[in-house]
């Protein structure tokens, strides 16, 4: 049987390669997003985990906009006002297919940054977007670039991670924030927040969503993977009524409901008294692997090779002079280590900048220190 034509376009994944490379136990990966297993807040989810035996009402069909208590919750964390509703999906990633699927028509344009989340590229190039991309500065998106798009290409909707950006890290400064809710307003520009590394901030004070600035413009993409558990499969998308009204009625059709019991669990667990305390203890813990690989990295490569601090989040972002990338890679996991060329994250990949994205939250500060080893014995003998 013949596949979609729509996915034929899309590319096999090469982090999917790379990831099943990285299994390989002499393998230290730096490749993956994944969070440290042994931070999943298993302990502050037991009684929970125990009283769903007695709640026979989470194991029924449920409602698709969500599980009632885990509404409420949200609501209340998110602070939304009457005129916006919080909705449940399985994971933020399927928030955002329920975007796309709900008001993107084939050849309508969606905004990016470059580089951008590959797993956006993915849901809007399955349903056939134009996809527009503007530059990433160390403050967030160009600017001029930005209104420019917005007028040239009158795009639907403008994509983007404020937040420890996957796979840059950088965070967006607030005169930029303040600017795009701006030309969103302006240009009649619907702004899609992903925010699943918000609370992965480990310095400095948290800055206003950019959807604060354009509340009635913007749809907000919430995770609990990064918090919680991936696994759990639980994000959420608030927005204004009118705007998810149309994504009820899309998932509907996809899932009926995401899991009942696992939103249960979740509100069990972002109730449970020590919860603030699980936060602080994972961002001390990322704090540290970053200062190590940061360190590390600063101390071993050749000084061709140019990283930004960040913040928060999970990666660093590490530009080298041009070379292939890809080649690049190989040899790394030949050598011991895995990382993720950039070309993957970028629509256009042909010309894309030469850089590598590093993950810091999943190996600890040991390996960290022996993953850079290998990589600058690499980058020394190949960039030289
Ligand atoms: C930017 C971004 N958005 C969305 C997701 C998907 O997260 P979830 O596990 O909530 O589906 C990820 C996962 O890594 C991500 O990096």
């Amino acid at each position: 049987m013949e596949i979609a034509h729509s996915l034929q376009q899309i590319q096999s994944s090469y982090i999917r390669e790379i990831l099943a490379a990285a299994t390989d136990k002499n393998v230290i990966s730096l490749a993956g997003g994944l969070p440290d297993e042994k931070t999943f807040p298993i302990d502050l989810m037991k009684p929970t985990l125990e009283s769903l035996s007695d709640m026979p009402e989470v194991f029924q069909y449920g409602a698709t906009a969500g599980y009632g208590p885990l509404l409420e919750l949200l609501t209340e964390m998110y602070q939304l006002p009457d005129t916006h509703m919080p909705m449940i999906c399985t994971g933020s990633q399927q928030g955002l297919d329920l975007i796309a699927r709900a008001y993107v028509n084939p050849n309508d344009t969606v905004v990016m940054e470059a580089p951008s989340y590959l797993g956006a590229m993915q849901v809007f190039g399955l349903v056939q977007a134009n996809i527009a991309t503007v530059s990433q500065t160390d403050f967030g998106p160009n600017l001029e670039e930005l209104e420019q798009c917005f007028i040239q290409d009158s795009p639907k909707m403008f994509y983007a991670v404020p937040d420890f950006h996957n796979p840059t890290g950088v965070c967006w400064s607030l005169e930029t924030r303040k600017k795009v809710a701006e030309l969103c307003i302006k240009y009649k520009v619907a702004f899609i927040e992903d925010a699943p590394y918000r609370e992965l901030r480990f310095t400095g004070e948290a800055l206003p969503m950019v959807s604060t600035f354009c509340p009635d413009d913007s749809i907000v993409l919430r995770s609990f993977s990064k918090i919680a558990s991936p696994g759990l499969r639980i994000g959420a998308v608030t927005g204004k009524k009118s705007y998810l009204e149309p994504l009820i009625k899309v998932k509907q059709g996809a899932d009926l409901h995401s899991s009942v019991p696992m939103q249960a669990l979740l509100v069990g667990l972002l109730k449970h008294p020590d919860f603030g305390l699980h936060m602080e203890q994972i961002q001390s813990l990322y704090k540290q692997r970053y200062d190590v690989l940061f360190a590390e990295l600063k101390k071993q490569l050749p000084e061709t090779c140019i990283l930004n601090p960040v913040d928060g989040g999970m990666f660093i972002w590490l530009s080298l002079p041009d070379c292939d990338t890809f080649a690049l890679a190989k040899t790394l996991i030949a050598n011991g280590v895995a990382v993720v060329p950039s070309p993957v994250f970028y629509p256009k990949p042909e010309g894309a900048p030469s850089a590598l994205r590093l993950n810091f939250t999943n190996a600890n500060a040991e390996e960290l220190v022996e993953a850079v080893s290998r990589l600058a014995k690499v980058l020394n003998e190949t960039l030289n």
